[in-house]
């Protein structure tokens, strides 16, 4: 067991917290916001009882993860003997960089400070401090209690122990790192996530599928392999002779295909009007928050399946 601070307690801090505490840590949550930290637990209650319903709490009772969770009303006083400390204030450079001098200046010397933001490289708000040897970018897909990646970002002075430290503690915490060797603008999953949204709105725009077409192509096609595989396995798996016979076989269909992927899709041009128009019709707006909701049942119900098939399915 060890002590962790989360920093900025909003959307992502609270479901940090959650994955921490279950994994046996303390956690201490603080915020600018002195009612955040409150308003982060009581949601979190709200989500617990179905978090054990579906096994989702590593084998503890709910009681035993919530009580090593607490709101603190100083920095200082969650970062007094924090050993790993998340960052999770608004995605903006100089709110970063303000936060990262004074968790540098309180934290132990020996405390990983790890920042989840979505697309800031680290170099950009860890460069002015005297202890950016231990800094570094975690971050996770939303939420991180049910999804397990997150890709761990050095930045070029960042520390190797401090990467493989972190690491571990997330394997150990039932998360899977993506270590990245080198940073890099959109880490991995956003730059994978954008080619795949370029060429949705490419084949839209272009008038070749329908926007449900598209989502059909990924909700009832790719992404039934893709929940439980990569696309390396994927093709591994998709001719006789593994990686190397699949290439020799099937290179051609995509190099042939690439001159007309290269072209940029204007998101925000005409295609915009009509993807939100079919969007619109099959959901409108103000059902928007039920959908919500439906989505996180059911990553709620796959996370459960992927830890009970990665038990049973040898
Ligand atoms: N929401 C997502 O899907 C998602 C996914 C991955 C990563 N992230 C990243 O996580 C970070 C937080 O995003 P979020 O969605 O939780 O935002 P949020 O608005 O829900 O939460 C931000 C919290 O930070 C607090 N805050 C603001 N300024 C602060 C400061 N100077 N010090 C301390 N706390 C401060 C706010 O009161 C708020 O509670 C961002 O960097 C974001 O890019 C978000």
């Amino acid at each position: 067991m060890s002590k962790f601070a989360i920093v900025g307690a909003g959307f992502i801090g609270r479901a940090w917290a959650i994955s921490f505490a279950r994994a046996g840590h303390e956690v201490a949550l603080w915020d600018q916001d002195g009612d955040a930290p409150g308003k982060a637990l009581a949601y979190i209650d709200s989500l617990l009882p179905e978090l054990a319903k579906l096994d989702l709490l590593n084998g503890n009772s709910m009681a035993q993860v919530r009580q090593r969770m607490r709101g603190v009303a100083g920095l200082e006083v969650a970062l007094a003997d924090a050993d790993y400390v998340q960052e999770n204030t608004p995605e903006i450079l100089d709110v970063k960089r303000a936060i990262f001098a004074r968790l540098d200046q309180a934290a132990k010397p020996d405390a990983i400070l790890a920042s989840s933001t979505s697309a800031l490289l680290p170099s950009r708000f860890t460069d002015h401090l005297a202890g950016r040897a231990r800094c570094l970018v975690v971050h996770p897909l939303n939420p991180p209690y049910l999804i397990p990646a997150a890709e761990v970002v050095p930045a070029p002075w960042t520390d190797p122990a401090i990467v493989s430290r972190t690491a571990e503690l997330l394997r150990a915490a039932g998360h899977a790192p993506i270590v990245m060797k080198r940073e890099l603008d959109g880490f991995v999953m956003n730059r994978l996530q954008g080619a795949l949204l370029e060429e949705a709105f490419r084949l839209v725009a272009g008038g070749h599928a329908s926007v449900e077409d598209v989502d059909i192509g990924i909700r009832e096609g790719l992404a039934l392999r893709w929940s439980f595989m990569g696309p390396f396995e994927t093709i591994d798996l998709n001719a006789p002779g593994g990686v190397r016979d699949y290439v020799e076989r099937y290179e051609s269909i995509y190099q042939r295909l690439h001159p007309s992927m290269r072209e940029r899709a204007d998101w925000g041009g005409p295609v915009l009007k009509e993807i939100e128009a079919e969007r619109r019709k099959r959901l409108p707006a103000t059902e928007l928050q039920t959908r919500q909701a439906w989505r996180d049942r059911h990553l709620m119900a796959l996370a459960a399946h992927k830890r009970r098939a990665a038990k049973e399915i040898v």
